[in-house]
């Protein structure tokens, strides 16, 4: 019997199968199987006479091509440090939050440096000019061209520029498949195809993919395993600045980030985030904590705020905006079982602010802190800083890089630090720092409990 040359494939999670049906198996979500030709169709047609290899050893010298620094330093940064000749970088993040922006200004930065092009396959050259206008970066010699097709990139790209950006592989495709642009197969093959040809000719390629809807167009996660690079530009429509961060990197750490401010004039660096993440008032609010946290390499001082009150509902909010809610749960039923201060009946609303997400477990003495200090109606101190992880006894744990973070609490101004009881003790001249081993001595520091009888008249 003849090998089926087409299957389908679930346009969410990439997964195969042999035959349609209305649910896909693999990630359970709807409508998202399409046909598309298998890739064993594809390849026949390519004619490939086997050779030998050749093994070398691992301690072989090979002289590492430079990194090429583009000049803005927070996306060198995340990018563990420059570019890497050969290296291929995929910039993923939901439209319109400013990766034609930022990869734009990159360009324009990289072409004084070296040859540089950006590939557009959404808008027309005119847009991009008229973007480049506004961004002042129309002088700059970046090689500007618009094509969907990879095959007439990889020509043009041939002994040309040393640095390509791809905007987005959702747009372009290669003909020996069938399927359209967008889909998984496409996506995978055009992908396919430019990595190839940045690790054969040195060249930098940086794709850009969008977050869409599950399953209407392939996403850049179909992408992830196959590029050196991924990083995404995140933000929260409403706020102006722009986060880059890296979620895979093969060569730099992950998890860093780069803060960008999208201004009229395009994206701004913005070197001191923590500044940017602090509110700036000067009035005692009760469930107003600073958390002094870590991303990626650097400290980052952000705001958590609470706020506890008397709900209509029979079941009681909780509402989390960058934080998981799943731990707010775990920290209220801590604060109730293990302190006895009870907010059963109230709405708990927690948020990170400035639109950051916080995803470190170190957060939880903080949040722990303004929870507290919104259940007892009184603010913390205003000069201080909390850090700490939290077990399901109560106690307070030590984490990591806790020197880091007193440093930059200093640097900004802050006088006093609560903080895990550990056996190596730390030190930070002129900063008071006042150790917990259990989450019931904060809430005593805090005299939570009086307080909150009077509040509430428990
Ligand atoms: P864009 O880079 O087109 O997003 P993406 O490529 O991720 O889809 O960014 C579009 C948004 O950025 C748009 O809403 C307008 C805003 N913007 C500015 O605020 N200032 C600027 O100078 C530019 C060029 C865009
Ligand atoms: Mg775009």
């Amino acid at each position: 019997m003849a090998k089926p040359t087409t299957h389908f494939v679930c346009q969410a999670c990439g997964s195969c199968f042999p035959k349609w049906s209305g649910k896909c198996d693999g990630c359970n979500s709807w409508n998202t199987l399409v046909e598309e030709a298998t890739v064993d169709s594809f390849q026949k047609k390519t004619t490939h006479k086997a050779q030998k290899i050749e093994f070398s050893s691992l301690d072989d010298v090979s002289t590492p091509l430079p990194r090429l620094l583009t000049g803005i330093e927070e996306f060198d940064r995340v990018c563990g440090g420059g570019l890497v000749p050969g290296s291929v970088i995929l910039v993923g993040g939901d439209p319109g939050i400013g990766k034609s922006t930022l990869l734009l200004q990159v360009a324009a930065i990289t072409s004084g440096k070296t040859s540089c092009a950006y590939i557009s396959g959404e808008e027309a050259a005119d847009q991009v000019r008229l973007r480049a206008r506004r961004l002042q970066v129309s002088s700059t010699s970046v090689q500007l061209a618009t094509t969907t097709h990879i095959g007439d990139i990889l020509k043009s790209l041939h002994h040309g520029p040393q640095v390509a950006i791809i905007d987005s592989i959702q747009t372009m495709y290669v003909d020996a498949l069938d399927a359209a642009p967008g889909t998984v197969s496409q996506v995978r093959a055009s992908a396919h195809e430019l990595i190839r040809f940045a690790k054969k000719y040195g060249v930098t390629i940086i794709i850009v993919g969008h977050v869409t809807k599950e399953g209407v167009i392939a996403g850049p996660r179909v992408l992830e395993h196959m590029v050196d690079t991924v990083l995404y530009f995140e933000g929260e429509r409403g706020h102006h600045f722009r986060i880059l961060r890296s979620v895979k990197n093969r060569f730099g750490p992950t998890d860093e980030i780069g803060v960008f401010e999208m201004t009229d004039k395009g994206l701004q660096e913005v070197h001191n985030p923590s500044a940017l993440f602090l509110s700036h008032s000067h009035e005692d609010v009760t469930g107003s904590c600073v958390f002094a946290g870590i991303e990626g390499t650097r400290p980052l001082l952000v705001e958590i705020q609470s706020l506890i009150a008397p709900s209509s509902l029979a079941t009681p909010r909780r509402s989390v905006v960058g934080w998981d809610s799943g731990r707010l749960s775990m920290i209220l039923a801590v604060l109730e079982a293990r302190c006895g201060l009870v907010c059963g009946s109230r709405d708990v609303f927690l948020n990170v602010a400035g639109g950051l997400r916080i995803t470190e477990p170190a957060a939880d003495l903080a949040v722990a802190a303004s929870l507290l200090s919104s259940l007892a109606d009184a603010p913390l101190p205003k000069d201080a800083v909390f850090f700490g992880e939290i077990g399901l006894s109560g106690e307070v744990r030590p984490i990591s890089q806790q020197e880091a973070r007193l440093k930059e609490a200093y640097k900004l101004g802050f006088k006093t630090a609560f903080i895990p009881k550990s056996s190596k003790p730390l030190s930070v001249a002129e900063m008071t720092l006042i150790s917990l081993a259990h989450l019931v001595e904060l809430a005593n520091y805090l005299e939570a409990k009086p307080k909150m009888r009077k509040a509430y008249g428990g």
